[in-house]
């Protein structure tokens, strides 16, 4: 059975103390809110890490998660985080690809596919993110764009692997603009997603894997969005700021 998640991408937003805050908030209201088999990963700014990670000491039901790392193991990268140094701290999981690391970084499938190696040799779960631009949408074009993008970065890995691997579908058109993708079109999207990877991995593979939704999703969307057959649950930005959304959002499965 694949697990269920709710992941919430802080993007560069909240201090130290309003971190703390927020993280405590949902620490409380997860306890009698939420279902036992629902994963809850939140991915603060790099730097809150260590401090948010001695506050959820004993909360296995929440897990930290990187926004990023670098494809190299250490070395002489002015300002970058590694994978052995996000690990050394506990943290679990890192969000890879994202729509706004490609477009205001110039992060490419190829460099995603060496970023995925080392986020795996390092045992940190990689939240591998894809998604369609609204140009591309519009012209109907958005399976060979995903496919292209699943294909490049994740399919010279191992069955292995890429089981340990979380996948988000993101249409770039629905992220920070409160525009949502209809059930249908997540539906669609997510279904295809499997069935490639169920192409080259197989059946048992594929039905493994979570494929989480992200483009603005809130709490009044949320339900129908995981109710999808194919959506595993969500990777939240702006609702995932505000402790009650959030929760609400990870209620909803
Ligand atoms: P959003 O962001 O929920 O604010 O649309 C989602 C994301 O960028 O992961």
């Amino acid at each position: 059975m694949r697990r269920k998640i709710a992941a919430g991408n802080w993007k560069m937003n909240k201090t130290l103390e309003e971190g703390k805050a927020l993280t405590s908030e949902v620490m409380n209201m997860i306890e009698d809110e939420i279902r036992d088999d629902v994963k809850i990963v939140l991915c603060p700014p790099f730097i809150h890490l260590t401090t948010l990670q001695g506050l959820l000491k004993g909360k296995n039901q929440i897990s930290l998660g990187a926004q990023n790392c670098s494809e190299h193991a250490s070395g002489a990268y002015t300002g970058e985080i590694s994978a052995p140094m996000l690990q050394s701290i506990g943290v679990e999981y890192v969000i890879l690809g994202h729509s706004e690391r490609r477009e205001y970084y110039g992060e490419s499938n190829e460099l995603l596919a060496k970023k995925l190696n080392i986020a795996l040799e390092n045992n940190l779960t990689p939240i591998f993110c894809c998604g369609e631009p609204l140009q591309i949408r519009e012209k109907d074009m958005q399976t060979e764009y995903v496919r292209k993008q699943i294909q490049a970065s994740l399919f010279h890995l191992s069955q292995n692997d890429v089981a340990r691997i979380v996948i988000a579908y993101e249409p770039i058109w629905a992220i920070g603009t409160g525009k949502t993708a209809t059930t249908d079109q997540a539906q669609e999207m997510h279904a295809t997603i499997r069935k490639q990877i169920t192409e080259k991995y197989g059946q048992e593979t594929a039905n493994n894997i979570s494929i989480l939704y992200g483009g603005s999703v809130k709490p009044d969307n949320a339900k129908e969005l995981f109710a999808c057959m194919d959506v595993d649950g969500g990777l939240i930005g702006g609702a995932s700021l505000k402790s009650r959304d959030f929760v609400d959002i990870a209620k909803s499965f």
